[in-house]
């Protein structure tokens, strides 16, 4: 048969309220409730093409096989076909570093070989298939802002990226190298040996809850407080794990007292962080030069990138 070929365009998928653990492993779901926004200008572009086999590259090397065995086989199930897919994907940010490539990457496979196999493919169902791949990822197959809900199957678009046009996300890359625990290891170390698990899990229904009102009515003071108590909900799960799970950077620390101060003198920059070293500060495009002076200021090695809530898949 004639090889077919199909070039998608992905953002990652930034939480604001963090999926953390899992209800079933084997399932990929999600024991907590997410909501995130697509990144603009921030991209993987992954070309597909069906093939003899399944062939995985990223960023140039041969990725591990064992690693997307489960998201092809439950694609080609889901889809009724026996096509096998050769991939080459790139970013324009580092990977595995807690920048959410795993989201970006595997919303892009999803996307494209389910349009490969079925132009008409439905997104919910796209969007489950790539949950199977990670979880974050079933979020970046739309765009705006989005929501996971806990055990839930597959992501929906809950606000068009229109909803919040001044909304800002400065990305403070503080060390692009990979990071050497992978967010699936960390959350399952967490979820087997922190005293603090449970407590996170009961908690963040909540704060996802009262996040979602407060994106509705594009208010980033209520916002802020509730995305900074997930993130470091999520983070003491790590740090009491056995052994600790420690993926903060002294520059990571400058900047969370960077936007500590921030607030103190008015400006409403609130910080989010991943499974990485990586600092996400969310404010308005009125601030931005003032937080991204600031910031630069007091962490000097540090590279920064602007974006905003973006797109979803785009067909190239
Ligand atoms: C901290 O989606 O990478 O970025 O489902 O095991 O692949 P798997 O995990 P992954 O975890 C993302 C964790 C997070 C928070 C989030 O994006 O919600």
């Amino acid at each position: 048969m004639a090889t077919r070929s199909i070039t998608v365009q992905t953002s990652p998928s930034l939480a604001l309220i963090k999926y953390w653990g899992k209800s079933d492993i084997g399932k990929n779901l999600p024991a907590t409730s997410s909501l995130a926004v697509t990144l603009d200008g921030l991209f993987t572009e992954t070309t597909i093409s069906t093939s003899e086999t399944d062939l995985v590259i990223v960023d140039g090397k041969q990725a591990p096989q064992e690693r997307y065995a489960p998201f092809f086989n439950n694609l080609r199930k889901q889809y009724g076909t026996h096509s096998k897919f050769s991939i080459d994907s790139r970013s324009n940010f580092p990977a595995s570093a807690g920048l959410a490539s795993s989201s970006s990457g595997f919303a892009a496979l999803a996307y494209g070989c389910a349009k490969l196999i079925d132009p008409n493919a439905e997104e919910t169902v796209i969007s489950e298939c790539a949950r199977l791949g990670s979880a974050s990822a079933a979020r970046a197959v739309y765009g705006g802002f989005t929501i996971l809900p806990r055990n839930g199957a597959y992501a929906q678009q809950i606000l068009e990226k229109s909803h919040w046009p001044e909304l800002r996300i400065i990305i403070a890359i503080t060390k692009s190298s990979e990071k050497k625990i992978a967010s699936r290891e960390a959350m399952e170390a967490a979820r087997k040996t922190s005293p603090y698990y449970a407590e996170w899990i009961a908690q963040s229904e909540e704060l996802f809850l009262h996040a979602v009102a407060a994106c509705k009515k594009r208010d980033l003071d209520v916002l802020g407080p509730l995305m900074r108590q997930s993130y470091l909900m999520m983070f003491s799960t790590m740090f009491t794990s056995t052994p600790p799970v420690f993926y903060w950077e002294p520059e990571s620390i400058a900047l969370i007292k960077a936007c500590e101060d921030l607030r103190e003198n008015g400006y409403s920059a609130w910080e989010t962080m991943d499974a990485g070293p990586q600092v996400k500060i969310v404010c308005l495009e009125r601030n931005v030069s003032h937080i991204l002076e600031t910031l630069k200021k007091r962490s000097p090695g540090t590279t920064f990138m602007i974006s905003q809530p973006g797109n979803g898949p785009l067909i190239r």
